[in-house]
């Protein structure tokens, strides 16, 4: 039997329903735990969900630092806050890295499908000089154009399984705050906590 959506997921497509998805509502920030326990974090680009609907994809580049902080630390806290509708989403989960080598097809599949889905402007990244290294001429930058049908060996689809999501309501006063847990495989938790 299939496994039934996430209860917290009717709130999250309705507020991406609600905000447009550009410029507010597309972007989220994504903490991770860098090697000497310090945490890092930046904005991601929202890339889309994996059925049943608790797995959000993001991508990025092997090399950036956030890949090497994941590896050896793969869970991870994102923040979503919609303008809008003043509802914010904190998402604790897992990062699954998914490169050419991945061991499932269907992610490998989903991650050449994002790839050819993105802009030709964010694909040329993926053969610009290494991300975080000292800056190289504007020359270096110059690449030739990307293959839609061939995923560069450095792009990267993240896929991060929500555990755990808190969600707030500024429109009610009091203010709105649900709690929910993923409980075994299928099945989520939902409380509502004081804001
Ligand atoms: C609006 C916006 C969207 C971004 N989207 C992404 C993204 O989807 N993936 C990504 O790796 N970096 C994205 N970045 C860049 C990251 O915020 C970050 O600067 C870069 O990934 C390096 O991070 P790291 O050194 O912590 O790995 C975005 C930046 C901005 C400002």
């Amino acid at each position: 039997m299939p496994a039934a959506p996430a209860p917290w997921r009717t709130l999250l497509d309705r507020a991406l329903r609600e905000n447009p998805i550009r410029p507010d509502a597309g972007y989220l920030q994504l903490a991770t735990v860098r090697a000497d326990g310090r945490p890092a974090n930046r904005t991601i680009f929202f890339r889309g969900m994996l059925d049943p609907g608790d797995r959000i994809l993001f991508t990025t580049n092997l090399y950036s630092a956030k890949v090497g902080e994941l590896t050896a630390q793969p869970y991870a806290a994102a923040c979503w806050h919609f303008l809008a509708t003043r509802e914010q989403f904190r998402l604790d989960g897992r990062v699954e890295l998914v490169g050419a080598a991945h061991s499932d097809a269907a992610l490998r599949a989903e991650r050449a499908r994002v790839w050819k889905e993105k802009r030709e402007d964010s694909r040329q990244t993926f053969a610009w000089p290494r991300p975080g290294l000292p800056r190289e001429p504007d020359a270096a930058f110059a690449v030739p154009p990307s293959d839609p049908d061939a995923p560069a060996p450095n792009f990267l689809l993240c896929v991060l399984s929500l555990e755990e999501v808190d969600y707030i309501d500024l429109r009610p006063l009091p203010h709105l705050r649900w709690h929910y847990r993923r409980q075994g495989a299928s099945g989520w938790s939902a409380e509502a906590w004081n804001p």
